[in-house]
């Protein structure tokens, strides 16, 4: 019985190129055994005579670089198994019901679904440098993901210095190199710093007791990254005073209460990153799957895909540019600065945010580094074009009277054309489906203005833009 030695955990070249040789050589899998350890001798395999080299779809390729990074030990074998088979099943991946290739997806899913939780679980800490500013981050993830997912990091924080940690590699970047050392053990953890007060206020602040639901949130936050996650030492204190803090804001007086969420379809783990064309059956759907969106790049440098969220038939659609840094990390459309101006203009409308569906004409946050911060950037007609489809399925779902678009972006994106914001607002356009939009102010676009009474004027629009688009769906 052939036994193979990788050189490591990850060694999928080691691997490739043995389970090329194997199946050129007739060699069943049940006739292999895979190992990584050292001590192990391994055995020389030849292709038999004349046997034609092995080629693999470039699909199986991608599924199985994926694959090893899982810490099955069967992940070997389960490959091997597949590249067996494709030999004379050439559209065996497509065989959504077959065991094997069931098995592998899982896995694949399994690592991708860790990858996305690295990039919205890992939190750095200051630490000293001899040449100026630098971050570490300790991290455990459930695989291997640290080289795949180091370059969303370096991607998002070009120009900081920083270390992730893990107990399997270690990653660094310098600003110009990414480097890999071997893993540390959790003693190596930078001590707590000023950052941390930080993201634990922030959690208290997007944390809403009357949206609670435990289960849902130990499934967006399992609890096996918690002790790595200063925010996660909230979570049993805010559970127990989520009823206690409901009751107080059920009596609150409702001109005071911000920053009320609407529902949101459940999140999902992540879906196959693929671009999907056939229309999602639901906004459930549309939540899972603008995770594996592909349309444009902006994925690549935003931490998740932000769905909309409200009632699936609320009859007044609010649709705005992008998600912005906050809703990037929370997930969730309108919980940062905006969202702020955008609930108090509710509360002087009198609109309730809850029976409102809220959402974005792009789903992912575009934005540029300057030292820790993340900037903005407009995105360009061409990532609205490529986004629209899943603002088109939303609408299509929803099918809401009245969608009100906040600022030139969400406008052009529903009307279809550049609309002058100032010139067009607070007035009913006829949309192809029948429903009206009706054009307003951006809540960001007042939050830049720089002086009072203009920021005081752009706002009574706005709330004046609220009351017409709530009085034409019926509201
Ligand atoms: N700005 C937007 O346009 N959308 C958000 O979700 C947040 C800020």
């Amino acid at each position: 019985m052939p036994t193979v030695r990788l050189d490591g955990e990850t060694d999928f070249d080691g691997w490739r190129t043995a389970a090329r040789r194997l199946r050129a050589a007739g060699v069943p899998p049940e006739a292999v055994t895979w190992s990584t350890e050292s001590e192990l001798f391994a055995d020389e395999i030849e292709a038999a005579p004349g046997a034609s080299a092995v080629t693999a779809p470039a699909a199986f390729v991608d599924l199985a670089r994926d694959v090893v990074l899982h810490r099955s030990p069967s992940r070997w074998d389960a490959l091997y198994r597949l590249l067996w088979r494709l030999k004379d099943e050439p559209r065996l991946l497509a065989l959504a019901t077959d065991e094997d290739v069931q098995r592998a997806v899982h896995l694949q899913r399994e690592v991708s679904r860790a990858s996305h939780k690295m990039k919205a679980f890992v939190r750095f800490r200051d630490v000293p440098h001899p040449e100026g500013e630098a971050f570490a981050a300790w991290f455990e993830p459930p695989h291997r993901v640290l080289e795949k997912t180091a370059p969303f990091f370096v991607r998002r924080f070009t120009a900081m210095r920083f270390s992730i940690l893990t107990p399997d590699l270690c990653a660094h970047w310098d600003t110009r190199t990414l480097s890999f050392t071997p893993g540390e053990d959790r003693a190596s953890i930078p001590p707590p710093d000023a950052l941390e007060e930080a993201w634990t206020l922030y959690y208290a602040s997007i944390f809403n007791p009357a949206r609670l639901k435990v289960r849902m949130m130990c499934k967006e936050m399992p609890k096996r990254y918690w002790r790595n996650l200063p925010e996660a030492a909230l979570i049993p204190d805010l559970i127990e005073k989520a009823a206690t803090r409901t009751t107080a804001m059920v009596h609150a007086d409702p001109a005071q209460t911000r920053r009320r969420v609407a529902g949101r379809a459940e999140a999902k783990a992540d879906p196959a990153p693929s671009t999907n064309d056939t229309a999602p059956a639901s906004l459930g759907a549309i939540a899972d799957l603008i995770q594996g969106c592909r349309r444009c790049d902006l994925w690549r440098d935003a931490t998740q895909g932000v769905p909309g969220e409200g009632p699936h038939d609320a009859p007044l659609m609010v649709v705005g540019e992008q998600p912005g840094d906050q809703e990037d990390l929370a997930g969730r459309a309108f919980v940062g600065p905006a969202g702020g101006v955008l609930d108090r203009a509710f509360a002087e409308a009198g609109v309730d945010r809850a029976r409102l569906y809220l959402t974005n004409a792009v789903k992912h946050f575009k934005h540029e580094p300057r030292g820790k911060r993340r900037l903005h950037k407009t995105p360009n007609a061409g990532e609205v074009k490529a986004c629209r489809w899943w603002l088109d399925s939303e609408r299509s779902l929803l099918r809401p009277r009245v969608i009100m678009t906040l600022g030139a972006t969400a406008a052009a994106a529903v009307i279809g054309k550049p609309t002058p914001v100032l010139k067009a607002r607070g007035q009913a356009i006829l949309l192809d489906d029948q429903s009206q939009a009706i054009v307003t102010l951006h809540p960001s676009y007042l939050l830049r203005l720089p002086d009072e009474a203009a920021k005081a004027e752009g706002f009574a629009m706005l709330v004046e833009d609220v009351r017409t688009a709530a009085k034409l769906a019926g509201l």
